[in-house]
């Protein structure tokens, strides 16, 4: 095995687009954190789907049209922000580089942006919002129990963070990774003891599923916060509406990066359903896949009201820090700007379903 590579502390010379920074930091990542960085769970296959997906959508040039005025803001929740991208909730981010997630925060505060910071950061809330400069959003997991939970929610709250993301597509831990013990989720209390199984009980449904949220604790949840709450992990249309009709603010449309069920549709394929199910009662956001500006266009185009963008971001932070993760979001948009002004499309809102061809058309 060759030896790690340094962090940089300048962004490198000859980056043209995100994936420019893959290379870059698996040479600065030990072979275990890679993995755990990259996989997808069983055969890959949705992981697969989730990339190429996007390619089955083209984009219709429309030169000549005056976009002068351009602009990616949008407003969400009451913050503008000045483009549709927003960091997603990845675990444990000290493991990719030592300032960890205080890196993502200030680097998503320079490019006008947010970050949703996970249950599983390295890092005390309260640090990271510090660094950040500016209320963040708060990814949620459920913690074994109702009490648990609100004691968590509870004190992001007080830390000052202003949405809540609530996951609910992995109740089944697979993608692990053996931590350093520097490392931890250190915003959690000690797990309550896995329930003693009986012999002819089953690890995942008396095990797992006993300590996952189901749609009465969802009810529960809402009446919790008067926050903006969302939940991430949503591929059903039905689903889509039960959550909507609960009282949440939006959803996240998202197979958590191909990482729980192996075998499920690229998030994209889901999303033109689920925004018309929605109908504009709700937010629509989307991750999974989006690696360049002309992905975040097409996922613009079938809907969503802004994207989340998950292991690119972590390229830049594992080469350089908080600036390769500001220059990731600052290529993003570029890419965004760009393909916004091939298709005379001046606004945000203007991204529409007329914009794109799919071959599914
Ligand atoms: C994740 N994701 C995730 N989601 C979440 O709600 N809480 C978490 O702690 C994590 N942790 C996490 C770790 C790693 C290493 C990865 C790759 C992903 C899922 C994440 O928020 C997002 O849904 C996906 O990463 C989006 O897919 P892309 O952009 O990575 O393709």
């Amino acid at each position: 095995m060759g030896e790690l590579l340094p962090k940089l502390a300048t962004i490198p010379e000859g980056i043209q687009s995100a994936a420019d920074y893959l290379p870059l930091a698996r040479e600065r990542l030990l072979p275990a954190v890679w993995h755990y960085l990259e996989e997808g769970s069983g055969n890959q296959v949705t992981l697969h789907t989730n990339n190429c997906v996007f390619d089955s959508i083209r984009l219709i040039p429309r030169p000549m049209a005056d976009v002068r005025d351009g602009h990616t803001r949008i407003t969400l929740f009451g913050q503008t922000l000045a483009h549709p991208v927003i960091l997603a909730p990845l675990a444990y981010q000290r493991l990719y580089h030592p300032h960890g997630e205080s890196a993502s925060a200030m680097a998503a505060n320079a490019q006008g942006g947010q970050l949703c910071v996970s249950s599983l950061a390295s890092q005390t809330l309260e640090e990271i919002i510090t660094a950040a400069g500016q209320p963040l959003w708060f990814q949620l997991y459920w913690q074994e129990d109702r009490p648990r939970t609100l004691k968590l929610l509870r004190r992001a709250v007080t830390a000052g963070y202003q949405a809540i993301v609530f996951t609910v597509d992995a109740p089944i831990k697979q993608a692990t990774i053996q931590l350093p013990a520097s490392i931890s989720a250190v915003n959690l209390d000690t797990p309550a003891p896995f329930p003693a199984l009986l012999p002819h009980q089953s690890q995942v449904f008396n095990g797992w599923m006993a300590q996952a949220p189901r749609w009465e604790d969802l009810a529960w949840l809402r009446a919790q916060t008067s926050l903006p709450l969302l939940v991430k992990g949503i591929l059903h249309p039905e689903d889509a509406r039960k959550v909507i009709n609960l009282g949440y603010d939006g959803l996240v449309v998202s197979n958590h990066g191909g990482r729980v069920l192996d075998g499920a549709p690229a998030s994209l394929a889901c999303l033109p359903e689920i925004v018309s199910t929605v109908s504009g009662r709700g937010k629509v956001l989307f991750d999974s896949g989006i690696r360049n500006g002309r992905d975040i266009y097409k996922a613009l185009a079938l809907g969503a009201d802004a994207v989340l963008i998950g292991r690119p971001y972590i390229w830049g932070l594992a080469t350089v820090g908080a600036l390769g993760v500001a220059h990731v979001i600052r290529l993003l948009r570029d890419e965004l700007e760009m393909t916004m002004a091939l298709t005379g499309t001046a606004s945000i809102r203007e991204i529409t379903r007329e914009k794109i061809i799919s071959d599914r058309d």
